[in-house]
């Protein structure tokens, strides 16, 4: 079975995701890492400006470039790499987050990870989190999810997660980063966020993980036995 999750940043698609690859034993794939892992490689070599004015200068760089996801069991979770390297923690920073949706605009990089997306996923058991999982990547998906939250309770989460994780960053340049991604997914030309016409809305703005993989329960188990 195959269960994409879209949404908004910050809208706790990871966490639910993985919440649900739990409990179901399926893979998880948090494709935004691939997004993620994709701009940091622009920025070491230094050529995000050169993309910017110029896309198709990435399209050399893309054969080059070897996304995976290995399981930590130390950390008990996926971890993601470029090129054999371990980035998982680097791909979440700020530097990173400021860019990413600029790099997600651009139709060759989008290719190459849709292509990598659906190796990773075809035939198998899994939950992929994203923005066009449901619409692009998977679109005939067993179940679409389309995740939703209010923006303040979205940058509150994404502020106290960069706070944990002791980044120095105020409240007001989170949301602010939030609200520029959210213009950029939903307005951008090759694949914008949306909602898929038969994908079901979740707006956890006032839920706990726990009550949203309960609801999500609910509904794997009532999709099941219209199955049987
Ligand atoms: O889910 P995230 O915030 O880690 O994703 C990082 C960026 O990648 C986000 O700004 C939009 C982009 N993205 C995308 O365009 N398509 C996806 N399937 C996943 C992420």
């Amino acid at each position: 079975m195959t269960i994409a999750i879209d949404g908004y940043s910050s809208s706790g698609k990871s966490t639910f995701a993985k919440a649900i690859a739990k409990k179901l034993n399926y893979l998880y794939i948090d494709s935004g890492a691939m997004y993620r892992a994709l701009t940091l490689f622009c920025l070491r070599k230094g050529i995000i400006e050169e993309v910017k004015t110029n896309e198709g200068k990435i399209d050399q760089y893309l054969k080059n470039i070897k996304i995976d996801f290995i399981f930590n069991n130390r950390q008990n979770r996926y971890e993601t790499y470029l090129n054999g390297e371990n980035v998982e923690d680097e791909i979440r920073s700020i530097a990173v987050s400021e860019q990413v949706s600029f790099i997600s605009t651009i139709k060759s990089a989008r290719e190459k990870m849709v292509g990598i997306q659906r190796d990773l996923g075809q035939n198998k058991n899994i939950v992929m989190d994203g923005r066009d999982i449901g619409t692009v990547v998977f679109p005939e998906a067993d179940i679409k999810i389309y995740l939703t939250a209010d923006v303040d309770i979205r940058a509150q989460r994404r502020y106290k997660e960069l706070l944990e994780k002791g980044l120095k960053v105020s409240f007001e340049e989170v949301k602010k980063n939030i609200v520029e991604r959210d213009f950029i997914d939903e307005n951008r030309k090759e694949s914008p966020l949306r909602k898929a016409d038969d994908a079901i809305v979740l707006d956890n703005s006032n839920m706990t993980p726990d009550e949203q993989l309960e609801w999500f329960i609910n509904l794997y188990n009532s999709i099941k036995e219209n199955d049987n």
